[in-house]
Formats: structure tokens, C-alpha cells, sequence
């Protein structure tokens, strides 16, 4: 045989491999959905958030589960269409929006990146840090309701419209689809959220929040009810796995440089109380809401998300909780779990 034919021979030799093994690894991706799904399809375990009473009424049988990897593929199973609101899962991508527009130092400096060990609306939280912003490092953080609420009121605008249009684009952009606020649930939040207007204020107090605490809380209100389903917080998952470009639309949305610093804020935050358990077992950075969506990112690997209302005593869906740990373990997500170089 020719040396030349050998080498071409040898080409797509490896082109094959190539191909097979990118086929495996997809392959590889949808079984490790589906064994989730069907392990945890019957479980009942946890019950819907009823203080807002529109998220009672969500169906506690829906349960979509999602992955994106970085050529852009989606791998589901169950119900990846109907949507639920994104609640606390929005409080990440206001935090990288306000990073993205003022800079990491802004968030750390205005509101802290530090975890508080305390419920998510905790106003003993606010208290116990009573830092006179300026006067001291503050030491709340934007994935819980005082640090959220006062995110939402640094995105500038000079009307409420205008800082909503930036809200919910940059939501858009990371979902990849235009999304639409759920009236009902942001009619029923809105009518229920004493705790949070009172949370508002004494951010105001404090000096978290500088301006309209109102509008804050109004906004933050709405971006709360935002729809989404699985398939959308995956891909919003999967723009922070990498570098901030939505891996299916491509469009950039964070400037890579600062993904990790957000990243970082959701894995010592994004569970509430139970992060740290969470981060022991999965590695992941992830986020929970309590319409039942749960995001994680596998930095440069995957972005999952898992859709299922019960949630735990903690405010956790308990499904997701479960279907992402099995899924994640599956395919080697942790990224604490080393893999030697040269061995
Ligand atoms: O502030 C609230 O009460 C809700 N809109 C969001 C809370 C939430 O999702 C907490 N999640 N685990």
C-alpha cells in the first residue's frame, strides 16, 4: 500500500473513532436520563410550596428532566414543555446580569458573596449582619431574598419598565426563547409577599437598596413568576457550564471571566441551608426554586435541570434533587472528582 493511501486509511480511521465515540457519549447522556427518570418517576416524596397559593395548584405529578451539552444537544425525558415559574433560580441570572453590566466587585461589594446559614427570606439574617453598607463588608448574597431583592434594584433603567426589559432579555438570552411572566403565579405572589416588601425596606434601611425598595420588590415579584420549563433552564444551566454563551443559540450572554465567580456564589448558596450537603454529594453549583425547577452546571461538561413541584423541608424539590445526583454521578459531573493528568 502507498504511504499516502496508509495515511488517508489512518484519517478516517480516527474520523470514525471519532464519530463513534461522540455518538457513544450522546448515547451515554439520554441513558443516564432515562434510568433517572424511570427510578424517580414513582416517587412522592415532598409536597408543592403553598405560601404562595397559585403553586399548590401545580400538578405534583409533572416531572421533566433535561441535560445540554456543549455541541448544543438537549437530552430529555418526561414533560420538558409545560412551564412552571422560575422563583429563586432567577435570583442567579439577575446576580450575573449585574456582574456582567457593573463588574464581579459590584455584587461583593453592595450585597456580599457570602453564605448566611439561614432561611431563604430570613429577616433575623438581616439583622444578625446589620452592616451599614460602607461601613463594613456586607455579608448577605444575591440567592437569598435580601441580596436578591437588592440585585434586582442595582440593574439600572431609568423607569421600571426600562430595568424589566433588561431583566427579562437577559433571561431570554440565556433561555434561548422570549419568555413570558405567569400571571396568575405573579398575581398570587404579589397579593402574598408581605415578608418580602418588609425584607425591602430594611435593605433600604441598611442601604443595601438605594432607591424605589417598591419597584424593587415588584420587579423582583415578577422575575419570580417568569415561566419556564425543563428545556429552558437547561439551556440557561448550560450557558454557565460554558463560559457564558448559550451553547445551542450561541449567542453570548456573560463574559466568560466572570462565570466562575457566579458559579461560586450558587455553590455556597444555591440550596439554602442544605448547600453544603448538596455540594458534599453532587460538586455541582446548582440553584432551586420553589416552583420545583432545579439548574446545576458540570463546568464545561453539562447544564441539567429538573422540573418537579414537592419540594423538601429546606424548599428543595426532592426529585430533582435525586435525578440530578444520579445523573450527574453517571457521567463523571463532579468537578472535585480528579482525573489525573497522565495517568
Ligand atoms: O421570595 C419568594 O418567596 C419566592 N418568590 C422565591 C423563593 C424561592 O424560590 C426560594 N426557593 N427555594
Amino acid at each position: 500500500m502507498k504511504q499516502t493511501t496508509r495515511t488517508w486509511l489512518g484519517v478516517v480511521a480516527l474520523a470514525l473513532v471519532g464519530v463513534s465515540l461522540a455518538a457513544q457519549s450522546g448515547t451515554e447522556v439520554q441513558s443516564a436520563v432515562d434510568a433517572a427518570y424511570k427510578k424517580f418517576q414513582t416517587l412522592k416524596e415532598g409536597k408543592n410550596a403553598d405560601y404562595i397559593p397559585a403553586l399548590a395548584k401545580v400538578d405534583p405529578n409533572l416531572f421533566g428532566i433535561a441535560v445540554v451539552t456543549a455541541d448544543g444537544k438537549v437530552y430529555t425525558a418526561g414533560d420538558v414543555k409545560t412551564e412552571v415559574s422560575i422563583q429563586s433560580i432567577s435570583k442567579v441570572f439577575t446576580m450575573a446580569q449585574v456582574i456582567q453590566e457593573q463588574g464581579l466587585e459590584s455584587i461583593e461589594k453592595q450585597i456580599g458573596v457570602d453564605a448566611t446559614g439561614a432561611r431563604f427570606n430570613s429577616i433575623i439574617a438581616v439583622e444578625a449582619v446589620r452592616t451599614v453598607v460602607g461601613a463594613g463588608t456586607p455579608e448577605m448574597n444575591p440567592l437569598v431574598n435580601p441580596g436578591a431583592i437588592s440585585a434586582t434594584a442595582m440593574v439600572r433603567g431609568a423607569t421600571a419598565d426600562e430595568v424589566w426589559k433588561k431583566v427579562i432579555g437577559f433571561h431570554n438570552d440565556a433561555a434561548g426563547r422570549p419568555l413570558s411572566v405567569l400571571q396568575d403565579v405573579y398575581k398570587s405572589e404579589s397579593d402574598t409577599n408581605q415578608r418580602n416588601q418588609a425584607i425591602g425596606a430594611l435593605m433600604l434601611a441598611y442601604g443595601y437598596i438605594k432607591g424605589n425598595w417598591q419597584q424593587a420588590v415588584d420587579l423582583y415579584t415578577r422575575q419570580c413568576s417568569i415561566g419556564v420549563n425543563a428545556k429552558d433552564l437547561a439551556t440557561m444551566a448550560a450557558t454557565l457550564a460554558f463560559g457564558g454563551k448559550n451553547p445551542v443559540s450561541g449567542k453570548p450572554v456573560l463574559d466568560a471571566a466572570k462565570v466562575p465567580g457566579v458559579l461560586a456564589v450558587m455553590a455556597t448558596a444555591g440550596l439554602y441551608d442544605d448547600s453544603g450537603k448538596w455540594l458534599y454529594h453532587t460538586g455541582l453549583p446548582a440553584k432551586s426554586g420553589v416552583g420545583g425547577g432545579i439548574i446545576a452546571v458540570s463546568p464545561g461538561k453539562f447544564g441539567i435541570a429538573v422540573v418537579s413541584p414537592p419540594l423538601d423541608d429546606a424548599g428543595n424539590s426532592v426529585r430533582a434533587q435525586r435525578a440530578i445526583t444520579a445523573i450527574s454521578n453517571a457521567l463523571g459531573g463532579n468537578p472535585y472528582a480528579a482525573r489525573m493528568i497522565g495517568s
